[in-house]
């Protein structure tokens, strides 16, 4: 969701310039949080805050567990907790003032894609004195220092734990956005943190994954760019993973396959030298300001109709896509084979399945369409009135 780039557009496509380097160090595999904070305590500062959601992490046994190799360490603990699904820049607000009041000198995220990102923004936040909303949105200019911080992944798919983007909502103005906060020097990815994750979530997740591939996929990129090769392996590897888990959700291979790919699918390297489209992404988002919806589920309800509007703007990229990723031989059935797969997997297709804190009416549609990011780099720049469409084809 980072780095959507703005115009694809007249010129000969080669690949980008880009510079690349990886500033989180990943311990992947059961028990690698041991392994992490054996490695990564000297870097850890004396008074960390410990930063969660509504409490899953307490009754997994996840919580205690990094507790303890905190205190073992004597590390004085801050506890925040409470930090909801869609994360508002009021929650944000209120850990950074935590976090100065207490004088926080790590972060360390326990969670999935909402507590990590709510943790990126108070981490620079909290070392600012302007607001870092106006800086984003009204100055243009990004923070260039944070409380350094880690991140323990509980549930995967967003890959917020590779990057320093973070997807954040401004209530009072109904937005919801990237805003550029500080990205964790050391992530754990243990699969067995993700057994409680209830199967809807887990599915949910692997959406957003494949969603990540896909949207940066379909991006400005020439024919034979190798960025677009490892996002198709990705699009067909969680694929395959979410399969298996239809046949068997406590599957722990195909989960640990599914949290690399999430990592994989959002840690920039998909990105390399191309621009990315993150179309749908922009309308799920306005989608979750207006309703609080979960994301991954949003964009199962968003994908197929938005596909089927530009499908044929981008024939030899979606045939690719059909080919690799669903075994089908054209294009529209790749799309359709996309559509089957979100029914396959019980995913909601239709904005009326969604669990919404208002009633999805044309009216609430309206706004999200008349206020949502509009891409130029997609294969063809939507207008507001066709994004109304697509929406309305969703109810
Ligand atoms: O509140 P808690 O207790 O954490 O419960 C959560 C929440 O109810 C639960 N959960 C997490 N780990 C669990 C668990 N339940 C049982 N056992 C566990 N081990 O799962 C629910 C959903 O959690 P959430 O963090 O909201 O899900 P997800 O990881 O999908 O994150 C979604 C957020 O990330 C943003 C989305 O917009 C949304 O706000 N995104 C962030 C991105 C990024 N930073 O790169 C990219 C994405 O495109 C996305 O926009
Ligand atoms: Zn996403």
């Amino acid at each position: 969701m980072i780095d959507a780039a703005t115009d694809g557009g007249g010129m000969e496509v080669i690949m980008n310039k880009f510079i690349f380097s990886y500033p989180t160090k990943v311990y992947f595999g059961e028990g690698s949080a041991q392994q992490a904070f054996a490695a990564e305590l000297g870097r850890i500062g004396e008074t960390v805050m410990l930063a969660y959601g509504s409490g899953s992490v307490k009754k997994n046994g996840v919580y205690d567990e990094i507790k303890l190799l905190l205190e073992g360490a004597g590390k004085k603990i801050v506890d925040f907790s409470g930090i909801m699904p869609n994360p508002t820049y009021a929650k944000a607000q209120e850990g950074a003032a935590l976090a100065r009041n207490e004088h926080v000198d790590f972060i360390l995220a326990v969670g999935g894609g909402s507590v990590i990102d709510c943790c990126k923004v108070i981490s620079a936040q909290a070392m600012l004195d302007g607001d870092i909303w106006d800086m984003e949105y009204g100055k243009g200019k990004f923070p260039t220092a944070g409380i350094p911080m880690g991140a323990v992944v509980t549930a995967s798919g967003t890959g917020a734990e590779m990057n320093a983007g973070a997807v954040i909502t401004y209530e009072e103005k109904k937005w919801k956005g990237p805003v550029f906060g500080t990205g964790a020097t050391f992530a754990v990815l243990d699969p067995a943190y993700t057994k409680s994750v209830p199967p809807m979530q887990v599915l949910s997740g692997a959406f957003d994954t494949l969603s990540h591939a896909m949207e940066t996929y379909l991006g400005t990129s020439d024919q034979d760019n190798v960025s677009d090769d490892l996002a198709l392996a990705v699009m067909r590897n969680t694929v395959v993973n979410m399969r298996r888990l239809l046949a068997d959700i406590n599957d722990m291979q195909a989960r640990s396959n599914l949290m690399w790919d999430s990592a994989m699918a959002e840690n920039g390297i998909l990105k390399c030298g191309r621009l990315t489209d993150f179309q749908a992404h922009q309308i799920e988002h306005q989608l979750g300001a207006y309703t609080d919806c979960n994301h991954g589920q949003g964009l199962a309800v968003i994908h197929p109709a938005y596909y089927r509007h530009i499908v044929k703007d981008a024939p030899e990229k979606f045939t690719r896509f059909a080919k690799v990723v669903f075994n089908a031989d054209t294009a529209e059935a790749g799309v359709e084979a996309l559509a089957g797969f979100i029914t396959e997997c019980g995913l909601p297709t239709k904005m009326s399945q969604l669990k919404s804190t208002v009633e999805i009416t044309p009216e609430v549609l309206r706004q999200v369409a008349d206020t949502c990011n509009i891409i130029k780099c997609n294969p063809r720049e939507l207008g507001r009135e066709e994004i109304y469409e697509i929406l309305t084809e969703c109810l």
